[in-house]
Protein backbone atom coordinates (compact mmCIF):
# COMPACT_ATOMS: atom_id res chain seq x y z
CA UNK A 1 0.00 0.00 0.00
CA UNK A 2 0.86 3.20 -1.31
CA UNK A 3 0.59 6.78 -0.06
CA UNK A 4 0.99 10.19 -0.79
CA UNK A 5 2.01 10.81 2.84
CA UNK A 6 2.21 8.44 5.89
CA UNK A 7 1.73 10.66 9.17
CA UNK A 8 2.58 8.40 12.49
CA UNK A 9 -0.05 9.62 15.16
CA UNK A 10 -3.39 11.04 15.30
CA UNK A 11 -2.63 14.02 17.82
CA UNK A 12 -3.74 17.27 16.77
CA UNK A 13 -0.30 17.69 14.76
CA UNK A 14 -0.98 14.37 12.63
CA UNK A 15 -5.07 14.55 12.46
CA UNK A 16 -5.11 18.25 11.57
CA UNK A 17 -2.20 17.23 8.72
CA UNK A 18 -4.17 14.27 7.85
CA UNK A 19 -7.52 16.07 6.96
CA UNK A 20 -5.38 18.83 5.28
CA UNK A 21 -3.67 17.05 2.81
CA UNK A 22 -6.41 14.56 2.48
CA UNK A 23 -8.03 17.93 1.18
CA UNK A 24 -5.53 19.22 -0.99
CA UNK A 25 -6.18 15.74 -2.96
CA UNK A 26 -2.75 13.75 -1.40
CA UNK A 27 -3.62 9.96 -0.96
CA UNK A 28 -3.28 10.03 3.02
CA UNK A 29 -2.45 6.84 5.70
CA UNK A 30 -2.91 8.18 8.93
CA UNK A 31 -1.32 5.29 11.74
CA UNK A 32 -2.70 5.54 15.08
CA UNK A 33 -2.04 3.09 18.16
CA UNK A 34 -4.03 4.65 20.50
CA UNK A 35 -7.37 7.29 19.52
CA UNK A 36 -7.72 9.67 17.29
CA UNK A 37 -7.05 13.06 19.04
CA UNK A 38 -4.22 12.26 20.98
CA UNK A 39 -3.35 13.67 24.54
CA UNK A 40 -5.36 16.84 23.81
CA UNK A 41 -8.40 15.64 22.75
CA UNK A 42 -8.49 12.18 25.13
CA UNK A 43 -6.15 12.83 28.19
CA UNK A 44 -5.35 16.52 28.09
CA UNK A 45 -6.52 20.30 27.12
CA UNK A 46 -10.25 18.80 26.04
CA UNK A 47 -11.23 16.93 29.31
CA UNK A 48 -9.63 19.06 31.86
CA UNK A 49 -11.20 22.04 30.97
CA UNK A 50 -14.44 19.95 30.93
CA UNK A 51 -13.61 19.64 34.74
CA UNK A 52 -12.71 22.70 35.25
CA UNK A 53 -15.87 23.93 33.82
CA UNK A 54 -17.98 22.07 36.31
CA UNK A 55 -15.49 23.47 39.00
CA UNK A 56 -16.17 26.53 37.98
CA UNK A 57 -20.12 26.38 38.23
CA UNK A 58 -20.23 24.79 41.22
CA UNK A 59 -17.31 27.88 42.70
CA UNK A 60 -19.59 30.44 41.36
CA UNK A 61 -22.75 28.44 43.05
CA UNK A 62 -20.80 28.52 46.38
CA UNK A 63 -19.33 32.01 46.60
CA UNK A 64 -22.84 33.55 44.66
CA UNK A 65 -23.35 35.44 47.99
CA UNK A 66 -21.56 38.51 47.02
CA UNK A 67 -23.98 38.48 43.81
CA UNK A 68 -26.94 38.24 45.44
CA UNK A 69 -26.99 34.59 44.58
CA UNK A 70 -27.55 32.12 47.35
CA UNK A 71 -27.80 28.22 46.87
CA UNK A 72 -28.41 25.70 49.50
CA UNK A 73 -27.00 21.77 49.39
CA UNK A 74 -24.75 22.47 46.69
CA UNK A 75 -22.67 19.40 45.91
CA UNK A 76 -20.03 18.37 43.04
CA UNK A 77 -20.60 14.86 42.12
CA UNK A 78 -17.31 13.89 40.97
CA UNK A 79 -17.97 10.71 39.11
CA UNK A 80 -20.73 12.65 37.12
CA UNK A 81 -18.21 15.00 36.39
CA UNK A 82 -15.57 12.68 35.03
CA UNK A 83 -18.47 10.99 32.90
CA UNK A 84 -19.62 13.91 31.60
CA UNK A 85 -16.08 14.58 30.17
CA UNK A 86 -16.00 11.14 28.84
CA UNK A 87 -18.91 12.35 26.86
CA UNK A 88 -17.40 15.27 25.57
CA UNK A 89 -14.47 13.38 24.43
CA UNK A 90 -16.23 11.11 22.48
CA UNK A 91 -17.90 13.78 20.86
CA UNK A 92 -14.76 15.20 19.77
CA UNK A 93 -13.60 12.28 18.88
CA UNK A 94 -16.19 11.07 16.93
CA UNK A 95 -15.88 14.90 15.10
CA UNK A 96 -12.18 14.28 14.07
CA UNK A 97 -13.01 10.60 13.23
CA UNK A 98 -15.74 12.41 10.92
CA UNK A 99 -13.20 14.92 9.37
CA UNK A 100 -10.99 12.20 8.75
CA UNK A 101 -13.12 9.99 6.71
CA UNK A 102 -15.10 12.76 4.73
CA UNK A 103 -11.17 13.64 3.57
CA UNK A 104 -10.42 10.72 1.95
CA UNK A 105 -8.02 9.74 4.93
CA UNK A 106 -7.13 6.15 5.86
CA UNK A 107 -6.53 5.33 9.30
CA UNK A 108 -4.94 2.30 10.61
CA UNK A 109 -5.68 1.54 14.21
CA UNK A 110 -1.97 -0.14 15.24
CA UNK A 111 1.42 0.75 16.64
CA UNK A 112 3.35 2.06 13.69
CA UNK A 113 6.95 1.93 13.03
CA UNK A 114 9.65 3.50 10.38
CA UNK A 115 11.54 0.20 9.15
CA UNK A 116 13.58 2.10 6.44
CA UNK A 117 13.45 3.07 2.98
CA UNK A 118 13.08 1.81 -0.34
CA UNK A 119 12.74 3.16 -4.06
CA UNK A 120 8.77 4.00 -3.84
CA UNK A 121 9.42 5.96 -0.09
CA UNK A 122 9.09 5.31 3.32
CA UNK A 123 8.24 1.77 5.23
CA UNK A 124 6.43 1.96 8.12
CA UNK A 125 5.06 -1.25 9.88
CA UNK A 126 1.85 -1.04 11.44
CA UNK A 127 -0.43 -4.17 12.59
CA UNK A 128 1.54 -6.57 10.81
CA UNK A 129 1.09 -4.65 7.55
CA UNK A 130 3.57 -2.60 5.62
CA UNK A 131 2.87 0.64 4.55
CA UNK A 132 5.01 3.27 1.79
CA UNK A 133 4.83 6.34 2.17
CA UNK A 134 6.46 9.08 -0.50
CA UNK A 135 6.65 11.77 2.20
CA UNK A 136 6.48 11.28 6.18
CA UNK A 137 5.25 13.14 8.72
CA UNK A 138 6.61 12.51 12.25
CA UNK A 139 3.64 13.34 14.93
CA UNK A 140 3.90 10.97 17.68
CA UNK A 141 3.79 13.48 20.01
CA UNK A 142 5.24 13.59 24.08
CA UNK A 143 4.42 11.41 27.47
CA UNK A 144 5.23 12.31 30.98
CA UNK A 145 8.41 13.13 31.92
CA UNK A 146 9.09 9.93 34.90
CA UNK A 147 12.76 11.37 36.62
CA UNK A 148 14.89 8.79 38.60
CA UNK A 149 13.17 9.26 42.11
CA UNK A 150 13.38 6.23 44.27
CA UNK A 151 9.64 4.19 44.22
CA UNK A 152 8.27 6.99 41.48
CA UNK A 153 7.72 4.22 39.15
CA UNK A 154 6.83 1.46 41.68
CA UNK A 155 3.84 4.44 43.09
CA UNK A 156 3.01 4.76 39.45
CA UNK A 157 2.48 0.77 38.76
CA UNK A 158 0.48 0.45 41.91
CA UNK A 159 -1.40 3.32 41.27
CA UNK A 160 -0.72 5.51 44.14
CA UNK A 161 0.95 7.89 41.38
CA UNK A 162 -0.93 8.99 38.37
CA UNK A 163 -0.10 10.83 35.44
CA UNK A 164 -2.74 13.49 33.49
CA UNK A 165 -3.75 9.62 32.16
CA UNK A 166 -4.67 8.26 35.57
CA UNK A 167 -5.80 11.48 37.43
CA UNK A 168 -8.64 12.12 34.58
CA UNK A 169 -10.09 8.61 34.82
CA UNK A 170 -10.40 8.62 39.01
CA UNK A 171 -13.91 8.87 39.99
CA UNK A 172 -13.09 8.77 43.40
CA UNK A 173 -12.34 11.92 44.81
CA UNK A 174 -8.80 11.64 46.64
CA UNK A 175 -8.68 13.30 50.25
CA UNK A 176 -5.39 14.69 49.77
CA UNK A 177 -3.41 15.17 46.63
CA UNK A 178 -0.07 15.82 45.93
CA UNK A 179 0.96 17.28 43.27
CA UNK A 180 4.92 17.03 42.12
CA UNK A 181 5.37 20.21 39.71
CA UNK A 182 3.90 23.52 39.72
CA UNK A 183 3.09 23.77 35.80
CA UNK A 184 0.72 24.14 33.27
CA UNK A 185 -1.12 20.70 34.21
CA UNK A 186 -0.07 20.96 37.94
CA UNK A 187 -1.79 23.90 38.72
CA UNK A 188 -5.10 23.33 36.27
CA UNK A 189 -5.63 19.79 38.52
CA UNK A 190 -4.75 21.39 41.38
CA UNK A 191 -7.68 23.88 40.66
CA UNK A 192 -10.27 21.48 40.05
CA UNK A 193 -9.23 18.97 42.69
CA UNK A 194 -9.13 21.97 45.01
CA UNK A 195 -12.84 23.02 44.05
CA UNK A 196 -13.98 19.58 44.65
CA UNK A 197 -12.62 20.12 47.89
CA UNK A 198 -9.73 17.69 47.81
CA UNK A 199 -6.76 18.98 50.25
CA UNK A 200 -4.02 19.80 47.45
CA UNK A 201 -0.24 20.00 48.24
CA UNK A 202 2.12 21.13 45.01
CA UNK A 203 5.71 20.36 45.60
CA UNK A 204 7.98 22.52 43.08
CA UNK A 205 11.84 22.43 42.44
CA UNK A 206 11.83 25.72 41.73
CA UNK A 207 11.04 28.46 43.86
CA UNK A 208 7.95 29.32 41.71
CA UNK A 209 5.19 28.54 40.15
CA UNK A 210 3.74 28.51 36.66
CA UNK A 211 7.15 28.75 34.47
CA UNK A 212 8.05 31.52 32.34
CA UNK A 213 5.03 33.35 33.09
CA UNK A 214 5.49 37.11 34.96
CA UNK A 215 5.94 37.05 38.29
CA UNK A 216 3.36 39.92 38.87
CA UNK A 217 0.86 37.51 37.88
CA UNK A 218 1.89 34.43 38.72
CA UNK A 219 2.43 35.89 42.93
CA UNK A 220 -1.50 36.79 42.61
CA UNK A 221 -2.65 33.58 41.17
CA UNK A 222 -0.40 31.90 44.12
CA UNK A 223 -2.02 34.37 47.08
CA UNK A 224 -5.14 33.33 45.34
CA UNK A 225 -4.54 29.54 45.57
CA UNK A 226 -3.49 30.14 48.99
CA UNK A 227 -6.53 31.66 49.86
CA UNK A 228 -8.39 29.09 48.74
CA UNK A 229 -5.99 26.31 50.81
CA UNK A 230 -4.20 24.98 48.50
CA UNK A 231 -0.31 24.80 49.83
CA UNK A 232 2.75 25.62 47.75
CA UNK A 233 6.16 24.02 48.96
CA UNK A 234 8.55 26.31 46.90
CA UNK A 235 12.20 25.07 46.65
CA UNK A 236 11.58 21.37 47.22
CA UNK A 237 13.20 18.66 45.94
CA UNK A 238 10.72 14.94 45.82
CA UNK A 239 13.66 12.50 47.32
CA UNK A 240 11.78 9.30 47.24
CA UNK A 241 7.56 8.14 46.97
CA UNK A 242 7.45 5.46 49.79
CA UNK A 243 4.67 3.57 50.89
CA UNK A 244 1.50 6.78 51.14
CA UNK A 245 4.09 9.32 51.24
CA UNK A 246 6.39 11.84 49.14
CA UNK A 247 9.41 12.27 50.89
CA UNK A 248 10.88 15.66 49.92
CA UNK A 249 13.88 17.97 50.63
CA UNK A 250 13.47 21.60 51.31
CA UNK A 251 16.03 24.37 52.82
CA UNK A 252 18.34 21.42 53.75
CA UNK A 253 15.70 19.35 55.77
CA UNK A 254 13.70 15.96 54.76
CA UNK A 255 10.30 15.89 55.26
CA UNK A 256 7.36 13.67 53.88
CA UNK A 257 3.76 14.40 53.51
CA UNK A 258 1.36 11.27 53.72
CA UNK A 259 -1.07 11.47 50.84
CA UNK A 260 -4.01 8.97 49.05
CA UNK A 261 -3.15 9.91 45.70
CA UNK A 262 -0.07 11.81 43.99
CA UNK A 263 0.04 14.10 40.30
CA UNK A 264 3.37 13.57 38.73
CA UNK A 265 3.37 16.84 36.67
CA UNK A 266 6.72 17.59 36.02
CA UNK A 267 7.29 17.69 32.34
CA UNK A 268 6.94 16.03 29.22
CA UNK A 269 9.51 14.60 27.05
CA UNK A 270 8.96 13.99 22.59
CA UNK A 271 8.08 9.92 21.82
CA UNK A 272 11.24 9.82 19.92
CA UNK A 273 12.12 6.14 21.18
CA UNK A 274 10.64 2.96 19.59
CA UNK A 275 9.29 4.91 16.32
CA UNK A 276 12.37 3.59 14.03
CA UNK A 277 13.83 7.29 13.28
CA UNK A 278 16.93 5.55 13.44
CA UNK A 279 16.34 3.19 10.51
CA UNK A 280 16.33 6.50 8.65
CA UNK A 281 18.43 8.60 10.02
CA UNK A 282 15.99 11.32 11.65
CA UNK A 283 18.28 13.40 13.08
CA UNK A 284 17.15 14.05 17.01
CA UNK A 285 18.92 16.73 20.08
CA UNK A 286 17.75 16.05 23.40
CA UNK A 287 15.21 13.53 22.45
CA UNK A 288 13.34 15.75 20.25
CA UNK A 289 13.08 15.57 16.08
CA UNK A 290 15.07 18.55 14.69
CA UNK A 291 13.01 20.46 12.20
CA UNK A 292 13.71 24.03 10.63
CA UNK A 293 11.30 26.43 9.52
CA UNK A 294 9.12 24.30 7.84
CA UNK A 295 8.93 21.76 9.88
CA UNK A 296 11.59 19.79 7.41
CA UNK A 297 13.78 17.27 9.35
CA UNK A 298 17.20 16.04 8.08
CA UNK A 299 15.83 13.70 5.70
CA UNK A 300 14.03 14.63 2.20
CA UNK A 301 10.25 14.58 2.56
CA UNK A 302 10.22 13.82 5.76
CA UNK A 303 8.34 16.28 8.55
CA UNK A 304 7.75 16.94 11.93
CA UNK A 305 4.94 18.31 13.81
CA UNK A 306 3.43 19.01 17.29
CA UNK A 307 5.38 17.64 20.53
CA UNK A 308 7.94 15.56 19.13
CA UNK A 309 9.75 18.11 17.53
CA UNK A 310 9.72 19.78 21.31
CA UNK A 311 9.49 23.16 20.39
CA UNK A 312 6.56 24.36 21.83
CA UNK A 313 4.17 21.30 23.72
CA UNK A 314 0.99 22.97 22.69
CA UNK A 315 -1.76 21.61 20.59
CA UNK A 316 -2.54 25.09 18.64
CA UNK A 317 1.62 25.27 17.95
CA UNK A 318 1.17 21.54 16.57
CA UNK A 319 -2.03 22.82 14.50
CA UNK A 320 -0.02 25.68 12.81
CA UNK A 321 2.75 23.39 12.46
CA UNK A 322 1.17 20.66 10.61
CA UNK A 323 -0.16 23.24 8.26
CA UNK A 324 3.04 24.61 7.82
CA UNK A 325 4.95 20.71 7.24
CA UNK A 326 1.52 19.96 4.88
CA UNK A 327 1.82 23.81 2.58
CA UNK A 328 5.57 23.06 2.29
CA UNK A 329 5.01 19.38 1.05
CA UNK A 330 2.50 20.93 -1.65
CA UNK A 331 5.37 23.16 -2.74
CA UNK A 332 3.40 25.95 -0.92
CA UNK A 333 5.81 28.70 0.47
CA UNK A 334 4.85 28.98 4.81
CA UNK A 335 7.23 29.46 7.67
CA UNK A 336 6.46 28.47 11.31
CA UNK A 337 6.77 31.47 13.60
CA UNK A 338 6.66 31.11 17.51
CA UNK A 339 7.21 34.55 18.14
CA UNK A 340 3.49 34.75 18.90
CA UNK A 341 1.95 31.56 20.15
CA UNK A 342 -0.20 32.26 23.11
CA UNK A 343 0.28 30.38 26.43
CA UNK A 344 -2.88 29.68 28.90
CA UNK A 345 -2.98 28.58 32.17
CA UNK A 346 -6.67 27.79 32.51
CA UNK A 347 -6.77 28.09 36.43
CA UNK A 348 -9.84 30.17 37.52
CA UNK A 349 -8.65 33.26 37.08
CA UNK A 350 -6.69 32.38 33.71
CA UNK A 351 -3.58 33.23 33.00
CA UNK A 352 -2.48 33.77 29.15
CA UNK A 353 -0.14 35.60 27.97
CA UNK A 354 2.01 35.97 24.57
CA UNK A 355 5.29 37.10 23.14
CA UNK A 356 7.94 38.97 25.64
CA UNK A 357 7.15 39.46 29.17
CA UNK A 358 9.36 42.14 30.89
CA UNK A 359 12.25 39.73 31.49
CA UNK A 360 12.52 37.58 28.57
CA UNK A 361 12.74 40.96 26.81
CA UNK A 362 15.37 42.34 29.21
CA UNK A 363 16.96 38.75 28.51
CA UNK A 364 17.36 39.71 24.39
CA UNK A 365 18.63 43.08 25.40
CA UNK A 366 15.15 44.61 23.89
CA UNK A 367 14.48 48.26 25.36
CA UNK A 368 11.22 48.15 26.40
CA UNK A 369 7.83 50.39 28.12
CA UNK A 370 5.48 48.34 30.05
CA UNK A 371 2.43 49.10 30.88
CA UNK A 372 0.95 47.47 34.29
CA UNK A 373 -2.97 47.85 34.35
CA UNK A 374 -5.51 46.77 36.96
CA UNK A 375 -8.27 44.54 35.25
CA UNK A 376 -11.18 47.12 37.19
CA UNK A 377 -10.22 49.48 33.66
CA UNK A 378 -12.89 46.91 32.40
CA UNK A 379 -16.34 47.64 33.26
CA UNK A 380 -17.20 44.16 32.53
CA UNK A 381 -14.62 42.87 34.43
CA UNK A 382 -15.78 44.62 37.55
CA UNK A 383 -19.50 43.36 36.86
CA UNK A 384 -18.24 39.84 37.17
CA UNK A 385 -15.61 40.02 39.74
CA UNK A 386 -16.74 40.94 43.08
CA UNK A 387 -13.09 42.33 44.72
CA UNK A 388 -10.99 40.44 41.57
CA UNK A 389 -7.66 41.20 41.85
CA UNK A 390 -6.41 40.56 38.16
CA UNK A 391 -3.99 42.49 36.75
CA UNK A 392 -2.72 42.67 32.70
CA UNK A 393 0.44 43.88 31.42
CA UNK A 394 1.02 44.98 27.86
CA UNK A 395 4.97 44.88 26.37
CA UNK A 396 6.16 47.43 23.76
CA UNK A 397 9.63 47.66 22.48
CA UNK A 398 10.24 51.76 23.19
CA UNK A 399 12.07 52.56 19.42
CA UNK A 400 9.15 51.77 17.55
CA UNK A 401 6.34 51.57 19.21
CA UNK A 402 5.37 47.96 18.41
CA UNK A 403 3.42 46.00 20.55
CA UNK A 404 5.93 43.11 21.78
CA UNK A 405 3.98 41.03 24.77
CA UNK A 406 1.39 40.79 26.91
CA UNK A 407 0.06 38.96 29.85
CA UNK A 408 -3.30 38.68 31.62
CA UNK A 409 -4.63 37.27 34.65
CA UNK A 410 -8.75 37.60 34.49
CA UNK A 411 -11.33 35.06 32.91
CA UNK A 412 -11.88 35.02 29.46
CA UNK A 413 -7.96 36.14 28.99
CA UNK A 414 -7.88 32.86 26.72
CA UNK A 415 -10.45 34.13 24.47
CA UNK A 416 -8.81 37.22 24.36
CA UNK A 417 -5.16 36.78 24.22
CA UNK A 418 -5.17 35.70 20.35
CA UNK A 419 -5.66 39.48 19.79
CA UNK A 420 -2.39 40.72 21.17
CA UNK A 421 -1.37 37.71 19.04
CA UNK A 422 -2.40 39.58 16.04
CA UNK A 423 -1.05 42.60 16.95
CA UNK A 424 2.55 41.37 17.45
CA UNK A 425 1.79 38.93 14.20
CA UNK A 426 0.98 42.05 11.86
CA UNK A 427 3.70 44.48 13.80
CA UNK A 428 1.18 47.16 15.13
CA UNK A 429 2.11 49.98 16.64
CA UNK A 430 0.58 51.06 19.86
CA UNK A 431 -1.53 53.79 17.59
CA UNK A 432 -2.06 51.57 15.20
CA UNK A 433 -4.12 49.81 17.76
CA UNK A 434 -5.65 52.73 19.19
CA UNK A 435 -7.90 53.02 15.99
CA UNK A 436 -9.62 49.36 16.47
CA UNK A 437 -13.25 49.54 17.89
CA UNK A 438 -13.32 46.62 20.60
CA UNK A 439 -16.94 45.69 21.61
CA UNK A 440 -18.40 46.97 24.68
CA UNK A 441 -18.25 46.45 27.80
CA UNK A 442 -15.89 43.03 27.30
CA UNK A 443 -12.99 42.28 29.65
CA UNK A 444 -10.94 42.36 26.36
CA UNK A 445 -11.13 46.19 26.58
CA UNK A 446 -8.39 46.18 28.99
CA UNK A 447 -6.42 45.90 25.86
CA UNK A 448 -7.52 49.52 24.42
CA UNK A 449 -6.94 50.73 27.55
CA UNK A 450 -3.17 49.69 27.83
CA UNK A 451 -2.29 50.98 24.37
CA UNK A 452 -4.04 54.45 25.57
CA UNK A 453 -0.97 54.56 28.49
CA UNK A 454 1.54 54.88 25.48
P1 LIG B 1 5.60 22.20 32.83
O1 LIG B 1 6.91 22.27 32.17
O2 LIG B 1 4.55 23.21 32.56
O3 LIG B 1 5.83 22.24 34.42
C1 LIG B 1 6.64 21.32 35.10
C2 LIG B 1 7.00 21.89 36.46
O4 LIG B 1 7.60 20.84 37.21
C3 LIG B 1 8.01 23.02 36.38
O5 LIG B 1 7.57 24.09 37.18
C4 LIG B 1 9.29 22.37 36.95
O6 LIG B 1 10.11 23.29 37.61
C5 LIG B 1 8.71 21.34 37.90
N1 LIG B 1 9.59 20.22 38.20
C6 LIG B 1 10.42 19.57 37.36
N2 LIG B 1 11.04 18.54 37.99
C7 LIG B 1 10.56 18.55 39.27
C8 LIG B 1 10.79 17.73 40.41
N3 LIG B 1 11.62 16.68 40.37
N4 LIG B 1 10.13 18.04 41.56
C9 LIG B 1 9.29 19.10 41.61
N5 LIG B 1 9.05 19.89 40.58
C10 LIG B 1 9.66 19.62 39.41
O7 LIG B 1 5.08 20.72 32.56
P2 LIG B 1 3.65 20.04 32.75
O8 LIG B 1 2.80 20.84 33.67
O9 LIG B 1 3.92 18.63 33.08
O10 LIG B 1 3.01 20.16 31.31
C11 LIG B 1 3.61 19.45 30.22
C12 LIG B 1 3.35 20.10 28.91
O11 LIG B 1 1.99 20.09 28.58
C13 LIG B 1 3.81 21.53 28.91
O12 LIG B 1 4.62 21.74 27.77
C14 LIG B 1 2.55 22.32 28.81
O13 LIG B 1 2.73 23.49 28.05
C15 LIG B 1 1.57 21.37 28.15
N6 LIG B 1 0.24 21.65 28.65
C16 LIG B 1 -0.40 22.78 28.23
C17 LIG B 1 -1.62 23.11 28.73
C18 LIG B 1 -2.25 24.38 28.30
O14 LIG B 1 -1.88 24.94 27.29
N7 LIG B 1 -3.21 24.91 29.05
C19 LIG B 1 -2.32 22.26 29.68
C20 LIG B 1 -1.54 21.14 30.09
C21 LIG B 1 -0.33 20.85 29.56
Amino acid sequence: MTFDLIVLGGGPAGYLASERAGHAGMKVCCIEERSVGGVCLNEGCVPTKTLLYSAKIFDGAAHGEKYGVSAEGLFIDHAKVVARKDKVVKTLVSGVKAALKANGVTVVNARGKITGRNEDGYTIEAGGETYTGKRLLIATGSSPAVPPIPGLKEGLGAGFVCTNREILQLTEKPEHLVVIGGGVIGLELASYFNSIGTKVTVVEMLDHIAGENDADLVGILKKTYEKRGVTFLLSARVTEVKGNAVCYEKDGKPNEIVCDKVLLSIGRRANTKDAGLESIHVLTERGAVVTDAHMKTNQPEVYAAGDVNGKSMLAHTAYREAEVAVNTMLGKHDTMRYEAVPGVIYTNPELAAVGETEKSAAAKGLDVACVKLTMRYSGRYVAENEGGDGIMKLIVSKETKKVLGAQVLANYASEFIVTVGTFIELGLTVDEVKEIVFPHPTVCEIVREAVFQF
